[in-house]
Formats: C-alpha cells, structure tokens, sequence
C-alpha cells in the first residue's frame, strides 16, 4: 500500500477506506483494552490518532511503542470518537521500524528549553517547534525562488571560495590545502600563498555582491542565495559564523528602487508565509508569541518609514534614553538604536540611507556632500537591521580613488574595476540576512534556532 502523509489524512482523508501511515510516536497512552498513540511523520505540526485494538497485537511490539520510536501503521480511516481531531486510524497492523529507549531518549514529554534543544540538535528536528520552524524556512527558501524567477532575476552562483574580502572587514576563514605543520614560508618569513592549492590567500565568502554585480551588468537582474561566512566573534542572539544571505544586484536601479524592491521583497515573502505556513504560524503564535500573527500582518499593511541617517542621529540625540553606546554623528549605528527608531519612536519598519561613508564599504556611491554615501538599511522590530544595500559607484575614478584611500588590494580587485572601465552602468543591490528574516516571521528570539546546524564561535557540532 502506497503511504500516505499525515497532513493529506488530516485534511482531505476520505474515511472508510484502508491507509498506511509512517513516523513517530509523539505519545501513547490506554484506557483499558485500547492504546492510543499519537503519530507524527514530519508533513504538519499535528499528529494523527492511532486507535489500537490491544488484544488484537502483540504484547512485545505494543511495549516497544513508545515516545520517540518509529512505526508503520496500517488500518481504516475513521471519523473520530474523540475530541481534538476530524480523523483517526483504528489500525489492524503496525510495524517497528525503530525502537526508542525510553530511559535515555532525550526529548521527553515535558518542555525542554531552547539551550537544551540546541546541544541535542540532531533530535530537535522532531519536537512540534522545530518542525514548525524547518517547514517555515523550507517555504521561505521556495518563496525567494519564486520571487525573483516571477520578476525576471536570474539565480546567479557566486564562489564559495573567493579571494577578495568583499565587505573589506577582515572577518574571514582562510582556505588552505597546506600542511599546518609544515607552511611554506617566503625570504622574509611570511606564509608563501604562491605554494598553496590556488597559488593565492584565499578564504569563505563573506558575500556574493562583487561577483553578483558582474552578473547584473550583463544580465540586468541577478540574485544570489546562498551560504556566507564571517569569522567575527560576536556571541549575539542575531550573529552566525555561517549564514544564509540573499543578494539581488540589478542595473539601471538607483537607490530610491533598491529601496522599493526590498520593500515588496520582504512584504512578499511575510505575506508568503501567512498564506502558505498558517498552522506553522498559528502554532508559534501560540507557543512563542502571541503578537506574531498580528505584527507580521503589520508589517504587510504599513509603508517602511524611509529617512537619511543623519535626521536618525537628530532624533536619537534628543530621545530621552540613556544609551550603552553613545550617539553622535558618524557613528554606527548598534542594535540598541535602531530598535529604538523601529519599536519606540517609529513603531514601523524603517529604511536609513545615506550613511557616512568611514562606516560603510568602499563600494557604496559617493553623494555630492563628500561625506556620505547611498547606502541603505532596513531596520526591523526586535531584530534591528535586517537588510544592508546600496547603490554602486559607477565611476572608475571616484571608486579607484576610495579604493587607494582606504589601501584596499587594488590589484586583486583589476577584474571589479574593469566593470566601471568597460561599459559602467548605474546600479544597486543589497543582501537579506535569511536567518534575519526567519528570526522575524517564526517569532523566535535567537538566530541559533532558526538554523538548523548552527555555526557560532567554539561551536561546530553536528
Ligand atoms: O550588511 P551586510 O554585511 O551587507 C553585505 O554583505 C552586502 N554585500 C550586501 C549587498 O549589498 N549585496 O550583510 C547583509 C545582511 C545584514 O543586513 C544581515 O541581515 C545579514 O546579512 N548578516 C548576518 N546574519 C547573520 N549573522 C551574521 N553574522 C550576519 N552578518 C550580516
Ligand atoms: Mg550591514
């Protein structure tokens, strides 16, 4: 018999007729001569009821069925004698697949807390949250996909390995093939990269823009999506070591339509999930957060607030708060700002733009002022900046000349300089923190939760 998926029975199951369910048990208990075991296969956050008939089986295989073990049942489909559920199984055989010691699986019935989940990462999969949560990030994934290919972007694939630092903050993992116990060092006692796998320093991505923007000035609009790396050591509850980002770079956009399309973009994606995860969404709502539902409906409805930098600065001098960081202008701006703007002064996502330009990299157009460039972040409640972008500098001497005063590499950046030499277009993008954005539509809190494996700093298990 063809196995059929909880969340289709749940749904659609038509009742009298035979079916065959695989998963595992969320829970049994009896009542005299029955069992009743809650099934769960992974395709919705519900489980399905399985009624088990005990002087029907056998003793030694209804012992083995317990929280956490995996099972095949077969039997009729029926409309339920009890509360909580449309349907449920009244079974006429099971199979164990696997059995589950009761007395060491770790995920018991009680709640555990969110550190306990994370050590036991390879089994959190199975808890109602994490289902929830891996069946919100699959959909999201899907949805950018969508997104792009409905408006014309191509899905560029930008190296894994690169060796320009595109962000120029130094926070990068090197890639070698050398020895560590024996690396070739040069006449004056430097590493000698020339004898390395690629003949050059190279390292992880730190993001796909520069090659990104290649691909936009020839095939107009690009986006990348895929994994990044920073070696910062920031143990925060919005940092990865490894993350997922998001980058469309288009030609002939200029800032004021990077900030549109980031706007509809993420619009989008929100409007996505409510309409294609709502159990999922329903479930945090009512377990994590209870103004979810509300404040991702919210953030759909309202127009992002879009403000330069400098009138932010204005109003953080003035609020009356007492600051960890203190605000001036030409700071950067930390998570304590602009939560401040979105969730207190605002109560509305917000666009910054035009930022000075020692804060921000040398790629970002140059405005007239001298002092600021044409960047942008989107700044979002309980997160802070969700979204950082901007419009290029198109000008090879403006960009050669930022490049010098900043002592960047120039020569290994010949072939990004060559794009402004050979045919320069105006152009923008910006890069979408995927975890980012998960951490916003599930509600939760720490970005190590809506990852499945998540890389921090002393941390690389599983
Ligand atoms: O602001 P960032 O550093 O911008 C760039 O990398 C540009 N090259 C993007 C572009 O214009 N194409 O990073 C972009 C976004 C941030 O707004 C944030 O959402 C996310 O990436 N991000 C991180 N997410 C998780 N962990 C980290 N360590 C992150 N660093 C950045
Ligand atoms: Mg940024």
């Amino acid at each position: 018999m063809k196995r059929s998926k909880v969340k289709e029975l749940l749904a659609a199951g038509k009742t009298g007729t035979d079916v065959l369910v695989k998963g595992w048990v969320r829970t049994k208990r009896g009542i005299k001569n029955v069992a009743f075991i809650a099934l769960n296969d992974g395709s919705t956050v519900n489980n399905i009821q399985i009624v088990v008939d005990v002087a029907n089986f056998d003793e030694e295989l209804l012992k083995n069925i317990t929280t956490g073990a995996c099972i095949g049942a077969t039997g009729k489909l029926v409309e339920s004698q009890g509360q909580g559920q449309s349907v449920e199984i009244v079974a006429s055989s099971i199979e164990l697949y696997g059995a589950c010691d009761p007395e060491t699986y770790p995920l018991q019935k009680k709640g555990h807390s969110m550190e306990f989940l994370r050590e036991h990462a390879h089994l959190r999969p199975r808890t109602n949250i994490f289902g929830a949560i891996l069946r919100i990030r699959h959909a999201m994934a899907f949805a950018i996909h969508k997104y792009f290919n409905d408006h014309g972007f191509k899905y560029l694939h930008t190296p894994i390995i690169t060796s320009s630092d595109a962000e120029g903050a130094g926070e990068m993992f090197h890639v070698t093939s050398f020895d560590l116990k024996n690396v070739p060092l040069d006449e004056n006692g430097e590493v000698d990269f020339s004898k390395d796998f690629f003949g050059k320093a190279t390292n992880l991505t730190v993001s796909g823009q520069l090659e990104g923007e290649l691909g936009a000035l020839a095939l107009g609009e690009i986006y990348t999506f895929g994994p990044t790396f920073r070696a910062e050591n920031s143990n925060t509850p919005r940092h990865l070591a490894e993350f997922w980002m998001i980058e469309p770079e288009m030609a002939f956009y200029d800032i004021n339509d990077n900030m549109d399309l980031a706007e509809d973009f993420v619009k989008y994606l929100i409007r996505y999930a409510l309409e294609n995860c709502a159990e999922d969404l329903e479930f945090l709502n009512k377990m994590v957060d209870n103004s979810l539902l509300e404040r991702l409906k919210f953030v759909i409805n309202n127009s992002f607030i879009r403000m330069p930098y400098t009138e932010a600065i204005a109003i953080l001098e003035k609020a009356d708060k007492k600051w960890e960081y203190p605000v001036s202008w030409g700071c950067d701006l930390q998570v304590e700002h602009e939560r401040y703007l979105v969730e207190q002064h605002f109560k509305c996502p917000v666009i910054l733009t035009d930022y000075p330009k020692d804060i921000k990299a040398f790629y970002m157009k140059q405005n007239d002022d001298g002092k600021t460039v044409r960047a942008m972040d989107v700044l979002f409640p309980g997160i802070g900046e969700i979204i950082g972008g901007s419009q290029r500098e198109d000008d090879p001497d403006k960009l050669g000349a930022r490049i010098r005063e900043l002592n960047l590499p120039k020569k290994d950046l010949w072939w990004y300089l060559e794009t402004r030499k050979f045919g320069s277009a105006p152009h923008s993008g910006f890069g979408l923190g995927f975890e980012r954005i998960m951490l916003f539509v599930t509600g939760m809190s720490n970005i190590r939760d809506v990852i499945p494996f998540p890389r921090t700093p002393k941390n690389a298990e599983f």
